[in-house]
């Protein structure tokens, strides 16, 4: 066992883990911050995806040691209070999901390709990115409209907050 040190969500979090615990399950089962979803044991569908040192991280292959003294945020994180991020919003907006389960990691992916593109996506862009998120039910369509009506969004913010 060992003490594992980090920030998850802005909140310092301190728990003894045995080493071969995964950052989802200390996420999941440690911090009860069930919102990260694990959806295969093999490291393909992407529903575990939470932002590691704002890197967008399957943590089902990443174990709670390596996270250690990191900056964490899962899908419980990006709100602002009642205020939905924009990707939360475009996803509610443009019906970019229906059982809901790939959702959290899809959105964590789509902040993160968003911050990484600075906000310019294209719809072919986007598809390539969400290679490594798998949705079982929507047949992707609208969440591609979903990130890119959010990308079109924040890129607009930008653009005006640097006028
Ligand atoms: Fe992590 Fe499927 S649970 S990729
Ligand atoms: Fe059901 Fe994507 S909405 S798996």
């Amino acid at each position: 066992m060992a003490t594992v040190t980090m920030t998850v969500n802005g909140k310092t979090v301190s728990q003894e883990v045995e080493g071969r615990t995964l950052l989802v399950q200390f996420l999941r089962e440690g911090l009860g911050l069930t919102g990260t979803h694990v959806g295969c044991d093999t490291s393909q569908c992407g529903a575990c995806v939470v932002h590691v040192d704002g890197k967008a991280v399957k943590s089902c292959t990443m174990l709670a040691a390596q996270a250690d003294g990191c900056q964490v945020t899962t899908i419980e994180g990006i709100a602002k209070g009642d205020i939905l991020h924009p990707v939360q919003a475009a996803f509610r907006e443009h019906h970019g999901l229906q059982c809901g389960f790939c959702t959290p990691g899809m959105i964590m992916s789509a902040v993160d390709m968003i911050e990484r593109h600075n906000a310019k996506l294209d719809e072919a862009t986007i598809r390539h990115e969400l290679e490594g998120n798998i949705c079982r039910c929507t047949g992707y369509h609208n969440i591609v409209k979903a990130i890119k009506a959010a990308a079109d969004e924040i890129s607009g913010s930008l653009a005006a907050a640097a006028e």
